[in-house]
């Protein structure tokens, strides 16, 4: 009979707690402000990106559509960068579509490139091969 009434009030205190931590959690008010982590330019580039839906052929950290060569690492490339990018946007190459964007709205469209860019590297692995048929997998 008195363990009966001790795991009584055992479960009467875990549903007390689980209410009290309930009622905490669900009534902390929302912050405001969420954390930003794009700058404006680059935030107005992401949707000039998502308006002109070139994740249709273009991917970043290899996941989007195949048609057009990944975008992650455009803008650090030694051989490409901002400018080689944007010579692209309006250039309506191949089966690129050719677009009609503003000097600033291309000035916009890099910026989000290249806060991308900063996130990592895809590929994030080079390999190189070795004279024996080895090869060597080298992590940037
Ligand atoms: C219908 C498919 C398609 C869409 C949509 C598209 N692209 Fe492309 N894009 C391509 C193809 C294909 C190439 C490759 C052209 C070439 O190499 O000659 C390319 C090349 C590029 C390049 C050069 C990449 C490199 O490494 O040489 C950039 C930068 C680029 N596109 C940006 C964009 C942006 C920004 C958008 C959206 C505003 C966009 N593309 C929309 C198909 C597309």
């Amino acid at each position: 009979m008195e363990t009966k009434i001790r795991n009584r009030f055992i479960l009467g205190g875990l549903v007390l707690l689980f209410m009290v931590y309930n009622i905490f959690l669900y009534t902390k008010p929302i912050s405001a402000s969420p954390v930003q982590y794009l700058s404006d330019n680059a935030l107005k580039g992401e949707t000039l990106w998502q308006e002109n839906n070139c994740i249709a052929c273009h991917q970043f950290y290899g996941l989007g559509g195949y048609l057009g060569p990944d975008l992650t690492n455009i803008i650090s490339n030694p051989k490409k960068g901002a400018d080689y990018a944007k010579a692209f946007f309006n250039s309506g190459i191949k089966s690129m579509p050719k677009f009609n964007f503003s000097e600033k709205e291309k000035k916009l469209l890099a910026s989000f490139l290249k806060e991308v860019d900063q996130t990592g590297f895809y590929p994030n692995r080079d390999v190189e091969f070795e004279n024996s048929g080895w090869v060597t997998i080298k992590y940037k």
